[in-house]
This record gives structure tokens, sequence and C-alpha cells, in this order.
């Protein structure tokens, strides 16, 4: 299990409901705010930091041990990467999104490791992705069912003799990334979602020369002409930075799009970070 999540829902559902915040052994053994005042309505957001905490109501008589019939949330045992621990353990306001300049350079130079999510997205992705694998098994169960619609085994269409990997566009999928990174809001970040595998350098990991002139060329006719060759960039994640393995895809940025444009090449997709 992942960084995990609990949330208590106040009974009655209210229009100015808000999310409440708290950090559970982020500190020690704290909870952070350690005190807080909520109206009905309001939601409680529980984050549990590593190793293994739980939210318990208890008794003065019989501290430490859950009140008959009380809130407990059980043993939430959590890992989480350094990284991402330090990333949730900054409020937002300390976190400066990156530049479309700053994106272009990360990846250009090959630094994709310096991308990361702002943190209270990335709270809220870490306990989607746990609610998700809950609900559909793994993640990428859900990405085939409810984002791609592809059923397994994938099969691509085109790739036949002579034909570029792209020429069957039921081959491939662009959709919304659906956990934004840290960047400009100006920057749309998409990701192309293909049947087939893009070719790999069995040694480095690095795409082969075919493939990387496969995806330039695709790049080239479905984004650049739109939106002007210096407002895209396009990259595939390294191996072992992938939150998503064994569906094959790589990201487009796009720097200020017509939202016209982005309907029409989604197909009026909405990333899940806006619908959940
Ligand atoms: C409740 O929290 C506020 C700030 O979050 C703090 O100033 C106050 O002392 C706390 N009250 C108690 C009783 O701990
Ligand atoms: C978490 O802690 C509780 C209480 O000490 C323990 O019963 C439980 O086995 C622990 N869970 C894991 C997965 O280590
Ligand atoms: C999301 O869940 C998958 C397992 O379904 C896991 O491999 C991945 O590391 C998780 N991502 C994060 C950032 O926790």
């Amino acid at each position: 299990m992942q960084f995990t999540v609990s949330s208590i829902l106040a009974l009655a559902a209210s229009a100015t409901a808000a999310t409440i915040q708290v950090a559970v052994g982020q500190n020690g053994l704290t909870y952070t705010p350690n005190n807080i005042t909520a109206s009905v309505g309001d939601l409680i957001q529980f984050s549990f930091f590593p190793k293994n905490h739980s939210v318990t109501q208890s008794s003065f008589a019989d501290p430490c041990h859950p009140l008959a019939g009380g809130f407990f949330s059980t043993f939430q045992k959590t890992t989480l990467s350094q990284k991402d621990l330090a990333i949730i353990s900054t409020p937002d306001s300390q976190y400066t999104p990156l530049t479309w300049p700053t994106v272009q350079h990360i990846i250009r130079t090959n630094r994709l490791d310096a991308f990361q999510r702002q943190p209270s997205e990335l709270r809220r992705y870490l306990a989607y992705n746990h609610t998700l694998k809950k609900l559909h098994g793994s993640i990428m169960a859900f990405i085939l069912k409810e984002r791609l619609g592809w059923e397994e085994p994938l099969v691509a269409k085109g790739n036949g003799e002579g034909k570029g990997v792209f020429e069957e566009e039921s081959d491939w999928k662009v959709l919304w990334n659906d956990w934004p990174y840290g960047i400009d809001p100006r920057v749309v970040h998409l990701v192309v979602w293909t049947k087939f595998e893009l070719e790999e350098d069995a040694g480095t990991g690095d795409l082969t020369n075919r493939a990387r002139g496969e995806i330039e060329e695709l790049v080239s006719r479905v984004f650049r002409e739109r939106c002007g060759g210096e407002n895209v960039i396009w990259f595939k994640n390294w191996k072992s930075l992938k939150s998503v393995h064994a569906v094959e895809h790589f990201h487009v940025m796009l720097y200020d799009p017509d939202p016209s444009f982005i309907k029409e090449i989604t197909h009026g997709d909405i990333p899940l970070s806006q619908k959940v």
C-alpha cells in the first residue's frame, strides 16, 4: 500500500463544504494541525505518513484503544519515496510552478526526474491512486477500461509493412494527463497512448532512432502544425519514473494551445483530476 487517505464526511452535505487536511504522523506521533473546527458538511481528509498509523477515537479511561462505536480508521501502513515525502510536507505556498522555458529545458536535458507535482496535487494523486487500485485492481486496468476503452490483449491494426505505426487512427489515442505536474497552468499536458510498443534499445532503454522518428513525424503532423513548433515538446518517461507501466505511452506538452484544438484532439476528454 502506498500513501493512504481516509476521509470522514459529515452527515449533511453543504454547498459551501470545505475540505480540511490533517496529516497523521508527519512529525512523530502527532496530528497536524492537532485541532480543527469543522462545519457540518465539511470533509476532513487524513493523510497517513509512514510508517503505520491510525486515527482512533478512544476514551480517557482507556487511551489508545478504539472506543466501542467510535471512529477508527484501522492501521494504515504507508511507504512513500523520500522525494514524494519531501513534496507533500511542503505547503503549496512554497512551491513555484515551472515555467515553459524551464519545462523545455528539463526535457531537452533529459532531467525528467525534476518534474514534480504541486504538494496538494500530489496528495490527491496519491490518495486517488490508492482508491483506483482498490476499485479496479490496478491503475493499468483502470486506464484501459475507463480511460481508453481498450480491451486486452491490445492488438494494433496498423503497423503493417511499409505503414507508419501511427497511420491507423484506432491504434492510438490522445488524452489529458490525469494528474498535472506543478507547471505554468497555460501548459497543456497530454498523453498519447498506443496499442503498439515504441521500440526501445535493449541495452540503454532509450527509444530507437526509428521509434523516435515515428513519434517526431506524428507530433509534427498532429501538434506542431496546429500549435506552432516552439509551443510543442514531447518526451517519454524513463522506465524507472513511469507511474503507469505496461500501457505504452508518451507525453506531449503544448504551450497555451487553442482550447478547441485540445477538445478536438482529445475528443472532449476531461482529466481525472478535474472530475474527482
Ligand atoms: C488549536 O490550533 C491553533 C492553531 O492551529 C492553535 O493556535 C491553538 O493553540 C490550538 N488549540 C489547542 C487547544 O491546542
Ligand atoms: C501496524 O501496527 C499495528 C499495531 O501495532 C499492528 O497490529 C499491525 O500489524 C501493523 N501493520 C503492519 C502492516 O505492519
Ligand atoms: C500508483 O499505484 C501503482 C500500483 O497500482 C504503483 O505502482 C505506483 O507506484 C503508484 N504511484 C504512486 C505515485 O504511488
